[in-house]
This record gives structure tokens, C-alpha cells and sequence, in this order.
């Protein structure tokens, strides 16, 4: 039985990721997933999958090499899935220094780790043992907004804290693969939304206040424009990389689903409408009116598109999800747990969003 290290796990990625591979493989493999569970981690997102036999969950900072080491010494770990990160851009221009510590620290602990665990006397690696390492486009920097997409080859250029840190730490995998022909893999991919986002990030923000009738805050004119990804396409497409993708190859993953942002509030609006019963109290609260521009986020990216080629050609790749469906499923699960985001907006979240949007 194959048996996965996933840092993360308890984020929004990793869990529909730790979601999706466990109804894709059953019992054929095993999961381990250590998470220091920060204020993103929460352990309710794997509530359903918690009591399976061939899961495993550990609470351990990354950055903490005993604790790493510990892990791969009492197991026998094939392969590495690393999300865990800071991954917030408006946190990192508040606060850097933690996004230096766990993204570019934390992943070098987690290479190291894994280089010591799987090394041969002579100098090779274990057969089949592979490394893969979850990155983001912001890495890229910034696109016009007439034209031109992000491409493997494309210079590495970012701008925010957030996405310096995602390339120091990227840069730190291609030395290892470089240096020591260590077995690794990495993805960088387009903006994701779905189940399970924390509601920092600006679609879970949007269904979550537009369903209190709270201001929809769109930074500067509204018009910056990310590549929208259903998560579940990134949870598949980590799984082809990691599976048959070429040692070494960095793949990057992207929908071709371009939208500004004031586009995507418009969409969230229109489509609670639709999806709320005429009779549901929710609907008086939603609501254009609630829009509301506010100052723009230092240094903000105006344009972010993936050429996802590669990974078409080599692996087979596609999105599945389109955006319009997505969006359903995804405010249709937001309904569902209402529960999930009053606990997760409880507490420190409020703090932040009074902080970061100057509530009075
Ligand atoms: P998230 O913030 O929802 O989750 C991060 C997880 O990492 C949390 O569970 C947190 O508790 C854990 N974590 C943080 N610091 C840790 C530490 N020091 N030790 C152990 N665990 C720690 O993030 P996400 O949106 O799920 O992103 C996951 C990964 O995917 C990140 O590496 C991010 O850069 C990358 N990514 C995200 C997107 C996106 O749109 N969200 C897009 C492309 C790539
Ligand atoms: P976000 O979800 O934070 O992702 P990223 O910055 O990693 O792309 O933001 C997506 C876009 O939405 C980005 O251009 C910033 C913008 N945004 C707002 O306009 N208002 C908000 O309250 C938030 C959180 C984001």
C-alpha cells in the first residue's frame, strides 16, 4: 500500500485534495497529514474521513525538523504532497515575516527531510519515491491585461511577499532537482474556488457577506483578473503530475476561465438569486447595492492566465468543472454548511476582517 505525506491537509486545498484521492483509491492507499493547524487549518474539513483506518492525522509545524524527521522515520512515506503554506497576498503585505519562515523554511525542512529519508548510499533515490511540491502563478507576476500567458518557461517575477516566499520556495525544489536529481515535481496553478475556502479569499468572501447583507468590498476599479479553477480539477491534476508527469517537470495548471473580479461578484450575485427559494429570508440581503470599491491592495496584480499546454499535451489534463457550474456547486455547498462558516468566522476571523476592511 502506498503511503502519502500531505502537509496542508487540513487547508482548503489539501482537504479536497485528501477528499478527492480517497475516492479515487479507497483502501489502496494510506494518508498521513500534518498540519499545524494555523487559523486556515481547521480539522472539521475532514470530519467525513477522519475515522478511516488508512488515515492518519498529525499536528506538527513544518518548520519543525524533529518532528518531520520523526514522521519519515516511523513510516515508510513514497510519496510527498506539500501544500501547507501561508497563502493569503493581503496577510503577507501585513506580515511577511511568517511567510519567509513557513513557505521558504518550512518547505526546505520538508525537502530535506524527504532527501534524507530516500537517499541511497550511492547518491541516487528509492525507487518510485516522488516529491511533489503545490505552487501558485502569482510566482509569474503580472500580465497586461490585452494579452500574453504565464508558461513554464515564462521568468519568474513576483511581487508580493506572498508569491516572493511561493518562489524562494519553488527555486529551493528546482536546486534540489538540479543538485541531486531529487525526485520532485512542481505545480503552479491558477486561482482555485470550492468547498472549503477560507472566506478570506474573495469568493467565499463575496457569498458569505452578500448572504448578510454585508459591503462587497472590490479593491481599486475591479477590473484585475485571475484564472479561476474548480478545486477539485487542481486536486486531479496534482494526482496526473504526480503519477506520470516527467521527473523533474514543472507543470503548470489553469482553466482558460479569465474573469475581473467585479465580473465574478456580478456572477455570485445573480446566480444567489437564482439558487435562493423566493421565500428564504436570505434573498432581501442580497443585493448590488452592497457593492462597494474600496482602496486598491498594495501592489496589486492586474492579470493572471495560465497557458496550461503542457499539462493537456504530456498528462491529458482538462478542466472538468466549468465556471458556471462550479459556482453553483460551490455557493449550493456553502448553503449547506452554514455551520462550517459560522465556525470559522467566529473569534479571530473577525478581528482580521475588522483590521483588514477599517470596520468601525
Ligand atoms: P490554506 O491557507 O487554506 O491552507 C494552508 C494549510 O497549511 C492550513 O491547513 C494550515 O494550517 C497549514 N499550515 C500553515 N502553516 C503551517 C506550518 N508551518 N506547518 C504545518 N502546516 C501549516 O491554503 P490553500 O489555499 O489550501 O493553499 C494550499 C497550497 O496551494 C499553498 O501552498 C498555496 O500556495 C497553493 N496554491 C493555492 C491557490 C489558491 O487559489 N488557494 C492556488 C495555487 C496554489
Ligand atoms: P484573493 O482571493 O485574495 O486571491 P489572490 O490575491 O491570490 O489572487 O483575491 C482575488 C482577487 O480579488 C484579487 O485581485 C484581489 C481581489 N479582492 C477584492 O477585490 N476584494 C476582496 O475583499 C478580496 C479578498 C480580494
Amino acid at each position: 500500500m502506498r503511503t502519502y505525506l500531505v502537509t496542508g491537509g487540513a487547508g482548503f486545498i489539501g482537504s479536497n485534495y485528501i477528499h478527492y484521492m480517497f475516492r479515487k483509491y479507497g483502501d489502496e492507499i494510506r494518508i498521513i497529514n500534518v498540519d499545524a493547524l494555523t487559523y486556515a487549518g481547521n480539522l472539521e474539513n475532514l470530519r467525513d474521513i477522519e475515522k478511516r483506518p488508512n488515515y492518519t492525522f498529525i499536528k506538527a509545524d513544518i518548520c519543525d525538523r524533529e518532528a518531520i524527521e520523526k514522521i519519515f522515520s516511523e513510516n515508510d512515506i513514497d510519496r510527498v504532497v506539500h501544500f501547507a503554506a501561508e497563502s493569503h497576498v493581503d496577510r503577507s503585505i501585513r506580515n511577511p515575516e511568517i511567510f519567509v519562515q513557513t513557505n521558504v523554511m518550512g518547505t526546505a525542512v520538508m525537502l530535506n527531510c524527504a532527501k534524507a529519508a530516500w537517499e541511497l548510499p550511492d547518491g541516487g533515490f528509492q525507487e518510485g519515491k516522488r516529491f511533489l511540491h503545490v505552487s501558485t502563478d502569482e510566482v509569474y507576476g503580472s500580465l497586461d491585461e490585452d494579452g500574453g500567458y504565464f508558461y513554464e518557461t515564462t521568468p519568474y517575477a513576483p511581487h508580493s511577499p506572498y508569491s516572493a516566499s511561493k518562489a524562494s520556495s519553488d527555486m529551493l525544489v528546482k536546486a534540489y532537482v538540479d543538485t541531486y536529481q531529487f525526485p520532485a515535481n512542481i505545480t503552479n496553478c491558477s486561482n482555485n474556488y470550492g468547498p472549503y475556502q477560507f472566506p478570506e479569499k474573495l469568493i467565499p468572501l463575496i457569498i458569505n457577506n452578500a448572504l448578510h447583507g454585508r459591503k462587497l468590498p472590490v479593491y481599486g476599479d475591479g477590473k484585475n483578473v485571475r484564472d479561476w479553477l474548480y478545486v477539485e480539477d487542481h486536486a486531479r491534476a496534482i494526482d496526473m503530475v504526480q503519477e506520470n508527469g516527467r521527473l523533474g517537470e514543472t507543470y503548470n495548471v489553469g482553466g482558460h476561465n479569465e474573469k475581473q473580479n467585479i465580473e465574478i461578484i456580478h456572477i455570485i450575485l445573480d446566480t444567489l438569486l437564482e439558487m435562493l427559494p423566493q421565500d428564504d429570508p436570505r434573498r432581501k440581503s442580497v443585493s448590488y447595492d452592497l457593492i462597494t470599491y474600496v482602496e486598491d491592495r498594495k501592489g496589486h496584480d492586474r492579470r493572471y492566465a495560465i497557458a496550461p499546454d503542457k499539462i493537456r499535451a504530456e498528462l491529458g489534463w482538462e478542466p472538468e468543472v466549468m465556471f458556471k457550474d462550479g459556482i453553483r456547486k460551490t455557493i449550493a455547498w456553502f448553503f449547506a454548511h452554514e455551520e462550517w462558516m459560522a465556525h470559522v468566522t467566529s473569534g479571530d476571523y473577525q478581528k482580521y476582517y475588522d483590521e483588514m476592511y477599517q470596520v468601525k
